[in-house]
């Protein structure tokens, strides 16, 4: 899921402020889930948008929340392999990644919302 800031959100885990995460990149968190935790990769984009997938690269493991970024496809720094981050489907003919919901709350909080 991409969004923007949204006005009375409170759905979700809080994971971190907006502004821990510099604009253009990502970071990875664990968000516990009613059977356990799941680690997401949260990207604030350049323009302000939140995206949030699967942290773990169903490739071979690397790290997504490492990867570049463009406006809807993240690059793992493994070996290059892509992902559309509104989707989740990868662009390069690997194994979807999960889209978890993602908002900024009213205190710049991202909030993640496990799918
Ligand atoms: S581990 Fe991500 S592309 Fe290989």
């Amino acid at each position: 899921m991409t969004a923007t800031t949204t006005s009375g959100t409170t759905a979700g885990v809080r994971v971190a402020a907006l502004a821990e995460i510099p604009p253009g990149e990502g970071r990875a968190y664990v968000v516990p889930t009613g059977a356990g935790e799941v680690q997401v990769a949260v990207f604030h984009h350049r323009d302000g948008r939140v995206s949030a997938v699967d942290a773990v690269c169903p490739h071979s493991g690397g790290p997504l929340a490492d990867g570049q970024i463009d406006s809807c496809v993240v690059v793992c720094p493994l070996h290059l392999n892509t992902w559309d981050l509104r989707t989740g489907a990868s662009t390069s003919g690997q194994a979807p990644v999960r889209v978890h919901g993602v908002a900024v709350d009213d205190d710049g909080g991202v909030r993640v919302t496990p799918r």
